[in-house]
């Protein structure tokens, strides 16, 4: 009986052990995609979306359609984050193709083909990634 509590202590202590070593890689990656994606964002997007996402960046007033609100996409959405629709509005490659000219920024060629390029920064695609994940953090439920 006794031993028999132990051991399921022990096996419980052991679960928790090897599943803190596991997660914590993880998660620190996680916030370091975060990260890489807020470093972007206050660069490239926050002159437009302003520094806290919500639509009201210094060029917003000279635009003709105004930058979104980028904290309430959630809320847009039902609910649920709509990560491979804001995805697909930042990288933009494909609307221009079918929708022509737009005021946002196509970031698809910019983080490709131009100066901002930058392999360290990984490929256009990771960061838009993680400029995705950045965004996710900062919906207001
Ligand atoms: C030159 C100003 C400008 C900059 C810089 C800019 N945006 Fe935008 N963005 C807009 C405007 C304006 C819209 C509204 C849609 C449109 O007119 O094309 C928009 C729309 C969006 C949308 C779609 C929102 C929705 O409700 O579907 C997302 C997502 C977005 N921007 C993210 C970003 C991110 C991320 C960056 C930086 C990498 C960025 N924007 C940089 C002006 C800008």
């Amino acid at each position: 009986m006794r031993t028999g509590s132990r051991l399921r202590r022990s096996v419980s202590f052991l679960a928790l052990f090897s599943a803190t070593i596991i997660l914590s890689p993880t998660l620190a990656a996680a916030d370091e995609t975060i990260e890489a994606g807020r470093a972007d964002f206050e660069r490239h997007c926050a002159v437009c979306h302003g520094i806290n996402a919500a639509g009201n960046g210094p060029l917003a007033s000279y635009l003709i359609r105004k930058p979104a609100d980028l904290t309430i996409l959630q809320k847009k959405a039902g609910g649920e984050f709509p990560g491979d629709l804001v995805s697909a509005a930042i990288d933009g490659r494909a609307d221009v193709a079918t929708h022509g000219p737009r005021e946002m920024p196509v970031w698809g060629y910019r983080f490709r083909d131009t100066p901002d390029r930058n392999p360290e920064k990984g490929s256009a695609d990771q960061r838009i990634r993680a400029i995705t994940r950045y965004l996710e953090s900062l919906q207001i439920k």
